[in-house]
């Protein structure tokens, strides 16, 4: 059976991927200005499943990735998690943890065959929440979080937009990436 069939929509991001062109949006408390930094990310993603929750059934992709600045030896990103796929009700799901101290369970609904799709967790809700440490709390909550993914021709692209109350600003503060993806294995 075609990948595409049990991953639905996830199927084509299965392998071994890596971009050059990744584009960041933060606020560098070492520079204390917002700073848009290229990037370079390498991201593998294995499929397993079914994983059975009752009449459940779920197939996913575990997940790594990690993005470096220039040419440092260690990443200034990462993020580990799993993607999963629900056919019976169309629900993606991305949950995955920063090691700033922050895991997030993001979702939306899409169709098998979709090449685009977009998830979503924010603050407080009661499916797809953010969880954070408490000085991130204090200091730069994240209050949303939303990523579009598209799905192209031996390449994949992500949009994501991180929405954090920070303490430098008075309203909130949009942390962005995005990059392709290119296949490499
Ligand atoms: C490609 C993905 C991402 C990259 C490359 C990235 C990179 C960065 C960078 C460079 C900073 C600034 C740190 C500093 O100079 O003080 C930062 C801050 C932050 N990021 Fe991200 N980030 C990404 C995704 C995310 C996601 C998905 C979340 C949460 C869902 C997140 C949450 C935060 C938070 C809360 C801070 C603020 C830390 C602080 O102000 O003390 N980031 N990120």
């Amino acid at each position: 059976m075609a990948m595409t069939d049990e991953w639905g929509p996830l199927g084509p991001l299965a392998g071994e991927w890596e971009g050059e062109g990744g584009l960041d949006t933060a606020f560098s408390h070492s520079q204390n200005k917002v700073l848009g930094t290229p990037y370079l990310e390498k991201c593998s993603l294995k499929p397993f499943g079914p994983v059975d929750n009752g009449s459940q059934h779920l197939y996913g992709l575990d997940y790594r990735s990690a993005m470096w600045r220039g040419d440092e030896e260690n990443p200034f990103h990462t993020e580990v998690g799993y993607w999963l796929w629900d056919a019976s009700t169309g629900e993606v799901m991305r949950g995955f943890v920063v090691p700033r101290g922050i895991t997030v369970l993001a979702g939306g609904i899409s169709t098998a065959d979709a090449t685009q799709f977009t998830l979503k967790a924010t603050h407080g809700h009661p499916h797809y929440d953010i969880g954070e440490n408490l000085y991130l709390a204090k200091n730069a909550s994240t209050l949303s979080y939303e990523v579009t993914i598209t799905v192209g021709d031996g390449a994949w692209s992500y949009d994501e937009t991180t929405m954090l109350r920070m303490n430098e600003f008075d309203e909130p503060f949009a942390h962005t990436d995005n990059n392709t993806l290119h296949r490499v294995g």
